[in-house]
């Protein structure tokens, strides 16, 4: 299970989303005594210590295509998995889609503004595959390659760094057709579709995304079926877990051979893995835990082999993994992209395939309206792990934020003080790991605007500025605001 399904399937999590009204109940945060003995500054109720971040610091936010662009089937797009999925009936919450979402596929001028407005220095956002190729594979579509080079025109003209992610998820629904990321000629087609990107659009962009959450897309689309395309077939799953892996390394080398200067990595999704006791067996457990969901696709590419707390041989070949493949595999990431929500509170569950491990929300901390519980300490915890595994040259947060339904007032402000709240707890966590020498050079909020949060569709609001999903209009919140002043100063107070 990941950090979604398995908040889904906990009590906690249930209970959490079902308060979401409840504003005043999650403005009161516990007292820090409370949270002993994890306390540190940037815990809920603790302001962070004052920090002065560098100068040359990428001060960023996020977006993926499928959850803002709208313009589902426009200028020659194909469908993708996420396009079939959403119009099933039955997998998103409210009937909702992505057919129009914020349409930034036409507004985009608005949103680099906004990214402006907010004094970004980068903007995090993917490329949809099916706009480029609208089956998947063979040439390219001159039309969606278009879209993106306005777009990154318009973010270079405000002096925003692009952080272009290559799949956010959308996969071309022919591939699926023919089997999907468990098949291993999707990491082939992968492999021309990121070549014709870099041919067409490399010049514009230095910073590269390859995966967003590999982790998340393989288990959330072929074991729980949770998300597109809903299968649940743990085989399968394991299976695209190492064509996944395959993928990532060709494209790393593909991008390198045409662009030696690019900054290549991806969005790893991380959570903080805590034993449920301080038994052996719920110690190792977590460790497990963290071998699947955090560095599954992290270590092959950095040390050439799977997590060896997991990887027998027995696993290895129900992969499909074969001789020389982990030579493929393996890439020198040129930063670390980290994507981080929540702790997880881990157990020992031997009945539980291939993890044997059992995850559920802690119960600590407050709730976000996902029902994710607000614990900076957890954040500071896993950069300085992530950081003694792998010791890389620079760390980039690439995702990092939370859920609050506030809307705009009769004043045309939203005040929406439990984001600004959140924020100042996770960067003070940031600050603290990189007063330590974690070298964090950036942070991207997710997210730059409220979009569709996949299978919660419109439920839920990430966003620094709202948008009303009837008339497309975006407004700044108080938290946008907060934000620009930090992204100008750098100061976190
Ligand atoms: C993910 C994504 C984003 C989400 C965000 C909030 O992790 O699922 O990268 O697309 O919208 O994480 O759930």
């Amino acid at each position: 299970m990941d950090r979604r399904t398995f908040l889904g399937l906990t009590a906690g999590g249930l209970a959490a989303s079902a308060v979401s009204g409840s504003l005043r109940e999650s403005l009161a945060w516990p007292s820090p005594h409370q949270f002993q003995p994890d306390f540190m500054p940037g815990t809920p109720g603790v302001p962070p210590e004052p920090y002065q971040f560098p100068k040359d610091f990428y001060w960023g936010a996020a977006t993926a295509s499928y959850q803002v662009e709208g313009a589902w089937r426009e200028d020659g797009k194909g469908e993708s998995i996420w396009d079939r999925f959403a119009h099933t009936t039955g997998k998103i919450k409210g009937a909702a889609t992505g057919d129009v979402a914020c349409d930034s596929y036409h507004l985009y001028q608005q949103d680099v503004a906004l990214a402006k407005q907010l004094n970004l220095k980068s903007y995090r956002f993917s490329i949809a595959w099916p706009r480029i190729q609208p089956s998947g594979a063979g040439t390219a579509n001159q039309k969606g390659l278009d879209y993106y080079k306005r777009m990154l025109d318009e973010l270079h003209a405000a002096n925003i760094r692009p952080l272009v992610t290559l799949y956010h998820w959308d996969l071309p629904q022919p591939l699926e057709d023919k089997g999907g990321w468990p098949n291993r000629e999707t990491a082939n087609y992968f492999v021309d579709y990121a070549n014709i990107v870099v041919e067409a659009l490399g010049d514009r962009i230095n910073t590269w995304c390859i995966f967003n959450e590999p982790s998340v897309f393989t288990s959330d689309g072929y074991d729980s079926g949770a998300h597109a395309p809903g299968r649940k077939d743990w085989d399968a799953c394991l299976k695209a877990t190492h064509v996944v892996n395959l993928a990532q390394g060709m494209a790393f080398r593909a991008i390198k051979a045409a662009y030696p200067k690019a900054e290549v990595s991806s969005a790893f999704n991380t959570g903080d893995a805590v034993p449920a006791t301080n038994s052996e067996a719920d110690r190792a457990a977590a460790e497990r835990w963290a071998a699947f969901h955090n560095y599954w696709f992290v270590d092959p590419p950095l040390k050439g082999h799977y997590p060896q707390e997991l990887a027998t041989d027995q696993v290895l070949a129900a992969m499909g993994v074969r001789d020389g493949d982990m030579e493929i595999v393996k890439a020198p990431l040129d930063y670390l992209g980290i994507n981080y929500y929540n702790r997880a509170i881990v157990a020992d569950s031997p009945d539980r395939r291939v993890v044997h491990a059992a995850a559920h929300e802690p119960e600590q901390g407050p709730k976000t309206e996902m029902g994710w519980e607000v614990w900076p300490g957890g954040f500071y915890h896993l950069l300085t792990t992530v950081n003694d595994r792998y010791k890389p040259k620079a760390m980039e947060i690439t995702e990092n934020g939370c859920s609050y339904g506030d809307i705009p007032e009769a004043n045309g402000h939203v005040p929406d003080e439990r984001r600004t709240n959140f924020f100042r707890g996770y960067l003070g966590a940031v600050a603290r790991a990189h007063k330590s020498g974690v070298p964090i050079r950036g942070y991207a909020a997710w997210s730059l605007m409220d979009n569709f949060e996949w299978a919660e569709g419109f439920t839920q609001r990430f966003g620094f500025v709202f948008v009303d999903f009837r008339t497309l209009k975006r407004t700044v919140k108080d938290s946008g605001k907060w934000y620009a002043q930090l992204a100008a100063t750098g100061k976190l107070s």
